[in-house]
């Protein structure tokens, strides 16, 4: 067993987990406000980016294998190195299909741009 540190960017938290545990598993167990629902790899709320680092997710069902480069499913995940992460953050395809959900166009430029 080989344990790794977890820092979650912009938040000033790092969590210490093992290649034999899932990093929301470790993230309830800390206090880490992790958002999460299934716990089976299947309802992405435990979705992160992957700001560096690596992890093995082979039961991630929600993501394709592009998408899994990128990004982590907590509940799945498992860190192969130290790591990164930036919480609640989804790959583009799943933050249009939100934003086409909530009635927004996820092309239209904003106001912002
Ligand atoms: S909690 Fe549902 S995919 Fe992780």
């Amino acid at each position: 067993m080989t344990d790794y540190t977890v820092e979650f960017a912009g938040t000033g938290e790092t969590i210490t987990v093992s290649d034999k545990e899932t990093i929301l598993s470790r993230c309830i167990e800390e206090g880490i406000a992790q958002e999460y629902s299934c716990r089976v790899g299947m309802c992405l709320a435990c979705s992160a980016k992957i700001e560096s680092g690596e992890v093995t997710q082979p039961a991630a069902r929600g993501f394709t294998d592009e998408e899994a480069e990128h990004y982590a499913l907590t509940c799945m995940a498992r860190p192969q190195s130290d790591l990164v992460l930036d919480r609640g953050k989804y790959p583009p395809s799943i933050e249009d299909d939100a934003a086409r959900a909530a009635g927004a166009d996820p092309d239209a430029v904003s106001a912002d741009d």
